[in-house]
Order: structure tokens, then sequence, then C-alpha cells
């Protein structure tokens, strides 16, 4: 069995009067890909805004490895090695695509100014050539990050993360928005990063998506875990199709 990278146990946020997660608890495996994925509202982000420390959680533990990371900052735990991407692209659109990627290669932590006014080094420009060619953008590299095509805009972002080198890679609804097409080669090019050995969980509202790349699924409603398993599994789950079917959600929209 592989081994476990990343356990939540129990995690449980509240905003005001709203429990947005309720005693939520998931176990990924390293070098698996396990998608989160309920309907709108379901406290999908409102996880990763806890794990990635935009949040403490009111209850429960969260470990990556042998680390905690319950109670620390956002820049603690990317340093640790967690990176993540948002629902809504978050670039710096008048910057290039290269400097987009630099920017993530010191774990976020590298004051903005100074990179971006000095000189690059010639070993960050490498790392960053070098995961755009993963992400399968290395001609866009001196392009305005705000002037590409959304979906290419989605694999800056990627690429932004990878440079962290991060031990595990949250994205949320990374296929938000973008056309078919380019939903499935932006699949491809997460099936690769989870082939470098990076462990990739993914929140995605649309199920089909989640199916087709997860190794594990867990489906969050109302904040609370009401199934997990095989893609298979999950799919054939009565209360999976309720919460999906039962309200008039095809789980097609992006809504
Ligand atoms: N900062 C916040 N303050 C108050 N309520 C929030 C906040 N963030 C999320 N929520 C609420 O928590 C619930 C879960 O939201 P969210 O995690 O964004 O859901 P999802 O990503 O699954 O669509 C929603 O009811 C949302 O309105
Ligand atoms: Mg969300």
């Amino acid at each position: 069995m592989a081994d476990r990278l990343f356990r939540a146990e129990g995690v449980t946020k509240r905003f005001g009067g709203l429990t947005a997660l309720k005693d939520v608890s998931i176990e990924v495996d390293e070098g698996s890909i396990f998608a989160v994925i309920g309907p709108n509202g379901a406290g999908k982000t409102t996880l990763f805004n806890v794990v990635s420390g935009v949040y403490r959680a009111d209850e429960g533990a969260i470990w990556l490895g042998g680390s905690t990371l319950h109670g620390l900052g956002t820049h603690r735990i990317a340093r640790l090695g967690v990176a993540r991407t948002f629902q809504i692209t978050r670039l710096f659109k008048q910057l290039s695509v290269m400097d987009n990627v630099i920017l993530g290669l010191g774990r976020g932590d590298i004051p903005m100014g100074g990179l971006i006014r000095g000189p690059r080094s010639k070993e960050a420009v490498d790392k960053a050539l070098e995961t755009l060619a993963a992400v399968g953008l290395e001609k866009s590299a001196d392009t305005k990050a705000g002037t590409l095509p959304y979906g290419d805009q989605r694999r800056v972002e990627l690429a932004r993360a990878m440079a962290m080198k991060p031990r595990l890679l949250l994205l949320d609804e990374p296929c938000a928005g973008l056309t078919h097409h380019e939903a499935v080669n932006l699949a491809e090019v997460v099936r690769q990063v989870r082939d470098t050995g990076v462990t990739v969980v993914l929140v995605e509202h649309n199920m089909h998506v989640a199916m087709g790349l997860a190794d594990h699924v867990a489906v969050l409603d109302h904040g609370e875990k009401i199934a997990e398993g095989t893609p298979e599994t999950v799919q054939r789950n009565p209360l999976v199709i309720e919460a999906y079917l039962g309200r008039g959600e095809s789980g097609e929209s992006h809504a």
C-alpha cells in the first residue's frame, strides 16, 4: 500500500452560525490524485482554505507527512510543500508568463518587487522554462499572462504552483471555465504532474472531470463527507446521485 502523505481528521470549520465543514476526514496516498467533489456550497474551497492556512479549522487535525499543518500560516504551510491554485485564476496579468512562474520558485515568499525589477538568474529562468515545458507553454514564456486564452492562463497558474516543487498540490476547480477540449488537455497535464511524483488533491464541481482523473474520490455535501471510494463506487452511490441530481444539478455545469 502507498504511504499516506496527507491526512485531515475531523475537520470542522464554522463561519458564524454556518458550519461549512463538519467533522470531515480524508486520507491521501502519496503519488495519487484525490478528488473532492460536491455541489456548490458543499465546503470544497473551504477545505482548501483550511489546509493551506487561509482559515484555521475550529476542530480537527491536519497532517502532511509527519508535520501538523493545523494553525500554521499560509507561508509556513507553503514552505512545508503545499501549493495551490484558485477557483478564479489569480495571475499577475500584466507580467509575462515567465515572471508569473518565477514568482512560484521561492515557494511563494520571495519579495515580488525585487524579483521582478532585479535581474533574473539563469537558474531561475531555466527552472521556469522547464516548468513551462511541463505544462506545454514554453513558447509563451514572454507573453503577457493576461493576454493568453483562459485555458492557457490556468496552465500558467499550474506551472507557478509546480515551480514551488510541492509535495502536495491543491487544485481548486482547475477545469472551471474551460472548453471541453481545454479541460481534456488540462486533465492530461494534471496526470503528468502526478506521474512526476506530486500528490494532487483537486476540488471539482464537475463530476465527470473528477471521475476521469481521480484515483480516489470523496464527496462533500453541506459540509459533510457523504461518500468516499473509487470513482466507480462513488458514481453508483445513491447519496451522491441524490446530492447532484436530486436538486436538478446535472454535474455538467460550472454555475
Ligand atoms: N469567508 C467566509 N465567510 C462566510 N461564509 C463562507 C466563507 N467562505 C465560505 N463560506 C460559506 O461556506 C459554505 C461553503 O462554501 P465553499 O467552501 O466556497 O463551497 P464550494 O467550494 O464547495 O462551492 C458556503 O455556504 C459559503 O457561503
Ligand atoms: Mg469552491
